[in-house]
């Protein structure tokens, strides 16, 4: 019998929140009773959602993470903090994901935190502005540093007199970093191995219906560079940013997959299935019979949206990947033995799934604008995708794209795509990455301007100032309004949007605050503003009462 309970737990960003059952859930076969834990929805609850006053907050350059009325914040745990006596927290956290331990308490868990990627001058004490070549002037050990500062943290919480609080030295905590071994979902071998080193570019990512964590490795090619192909089908390789491939011959190939990880006890998988692109996200939808639908995009300028049906229940490796034909509302299978096209270029699934790009490309797949986060309307069943820009086709401010399922069933193979919401300065924001759905089925996103066209005179940014949280209602006098509740520190992104299970905390990122730094004496933020002046990523909990009233159509009893 289908938990209910557990299939809000498993949403997560996309709680439940309904009036009535809703026939999304009927369609996909939830017709369990909901839980006795719930408070009923009675016509109250509605009327005060609908008379909900929201204040909209002004667009802000301040140096500081700005709340709307009715919201307050404390952080939980910074870059550099010690999590046992041997780990401490990584660096620029983004996609945040809480599981409670006891599915009865909701103040007591796990949280999964990604860190995407490094900056040298905080972590190594490495200025690259200062050479010109500046990969030949690195040293092992700096390499090594900013090696553990990526990939991701677990960390036991707990919340008491309402703030949250990392348990130190619980057993659960623990860092998987770019050194961590990991071993492949796969039948076969990848450049000869089915154990790689490490993960990193840790983004996005998602939860399992069985409660593990998805973290999704975006850009990947900073690290370990790309193999690319000419049109004889020759690799070579093009080298990465961060240079690490002097260090560690590691292949690019073995990076650019959707993770998972076990909470329990860190045990972790790559799911070669799943397509090797710069996921930014992975989004679960377990059908009646247990097999998964899994939503993926590709954050990259032109690129694809995937989807995942399993053939056998709770498999991440059986079934087959498509890619997704948006004008024609179609998805395309990227199944080696049943399409002449890839069968001509590659020579087995497994090179289809590294070099999934150029596979979705020969099908006709439909560029998109950076696909970043995805998530399922807890009322509907459409799945939101935030398309956050595209700079070369003049695209600055992005939109959210809807996708409807063919008679709401996940394992469709054709579908409607329309746009959901269009970013621009007339609808009060841009670059939308991260979604989240809240109890009451309340959109929340945020804004990914980059730090370098941020708050800039001659940009298309201005207007727009630090980046955001935004809020749509779904109910009352601003509903479907985009109202900002949060904004940023100075050249910070707020990420990995969460909500725990009882709707009463948002676990949010704020990432790489003072990005534009050139000099460690000065700054060009200081937040979260400790005593030594340097900006440091940090994952804080948001509450309030605002927050409790946007969840109240439906709560746990307590
Ligand atoms: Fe790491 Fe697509 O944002
Ligand atoms: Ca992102
Ligand atoms: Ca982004």
């Amino acid at each position: 019998m289908y938990d209910r309970r557990k299939f809000i737990s498993f949403l997560g960003k996309a709680s439940l929140g309904v009036a009535t059952l809703p026939p999304f859930l009927t369609s996909c076969g939830n017709t369990t009773t909901p839980s006795e834990k719930f408070k009923q929805i009675d016509e109250k609850n509605l009327k005060r959602l609908k008379d909900l006053v929201i204040e909209n907050l002004t667009a802000s350059d301040q140096d500081d993470l700005l709340l709307a009325n009715g919201l307050n914040y404390h952080t939980i745990i910074k870059w550099g903090n010690k999590i046992s006596d041997s780990d401490s927290f990584g660096f620029n956290n983004d996609f945040t994901c809480f599981i409670p331990l006891d599915e009865n308490n909701p103040n007591d868990g796990l949280l999964w935190v990604n860190h995407e990627y490094t900056n040298p001058l905080f972590v190594s004490d490495f200025n690259h502005g200062q050479y010109d070549n500046p990969k030949e002037h690195r040293t092992i050990d700096q390499v090594d540093k900013e090696m553990y500062s990526v990939g991701g943290s677990i960390v036991r919480v707990k919340q008491e007199n309402g703030k949250w609080k990392v348990v130190q030295n619980d057993s659960h905590n623990r860092r998987l970093t770019a050194q961590t071994p990991i071993s492949l979902n796969w039948d076969y071998d990848v450049e000869g191995k089915n154990t790689v080193i490490g993960t990193h570019s840790n983004c996005s990512g998602g939860i399992t219906p069985w409660n593990t964590f998805l973290t999704c490795e975006e850009n990947y090619d900073s690290f370990f560079g790309e193999t690319v192909y000419d049109e004889n089908n020759n690799p070579s390789h093009t080298p990465s940013m961060y240079g690490w491939e002097v260090f560690y011959n590691y292949p690019p190939e073995h990076y650019g997959w959707v993770v998972e990880i076990d909470p329990k006890n860190g045990s972790a998988q790559k799911h070669i299935a799943l397509g090797r692109c710069a996921h930014e996200c992975c989004t679960l939808y377990e059908l009646e019979d247990k097999r998964v639908v899994a939503y993926t995009g590709d954050d990259k300028n032109d690129q694809h949206l995937y989807k995942f049906i399993s053939s056998t229940p709770g498999s991440l490796k059986e079934g087959t990947l498509y890619v997704a034909d948006t004008d024609n509302g179609k998805w395309l299978s990227l199944d080696w033995e049943s399409q002449p096209i890839l069968r001509e270029k590659f020579k087995d699934q497994t090179e289809v799934l590294i070099r999934v790009r150029e596979a979705a490309k020969l099908l006709g797949a439909t560029e998109l604008n950076r696909p970043e986060d995805i998530e399922i309307d807890p009322i509907t069943g459409h799945i939101l995708v935030a398309l956050t820009n595209n700079y070369g086709k003049n695209d600055f401010h992005g939109s959210i794209l809807k996708v409807e399922e063919k008679d709401g069933k996940f394992d469709a193979l054709t579908f409607k795509a329309s746009t959901y919401l269009a970013g621009g300065e007339e609808n009060g924001f841009t670059c939308p990455d991260n979604l989240a759905f809240d109890l009451s089925g309340n959109l929340w996103f945020t804004s990914d301007m980059s730090g370098s066209k941020m708050n800039k005179e001659d940009g298309p940014y201005m207007p727009f100032k630090n980046n955001s949280l935004f809020v749509v209602p779904r109910y009352g006098k601003d509903e479907g309004k985009v109202i900002r509740v949060a904004s940023a520190p100075r050249d910070a992104e707020l990420t990995g949007p969460w909500f725990s299970p009882d709707g009463k905390t948002l676990f949010l990122s704020v990432q790489h605050p003072g990005e534009q730094t050139t000099d460690l004496k000065s700054p060009t933020s200081t937040w979260p503003f400790d005593e030594d002046g340097i900006p440091k990523p940090a994952v804080v909990a948001i509450t309030g009462d605002l927050i409790e009233k946007m969840n109240q159509l439906r709560q746990i009893e307590s």
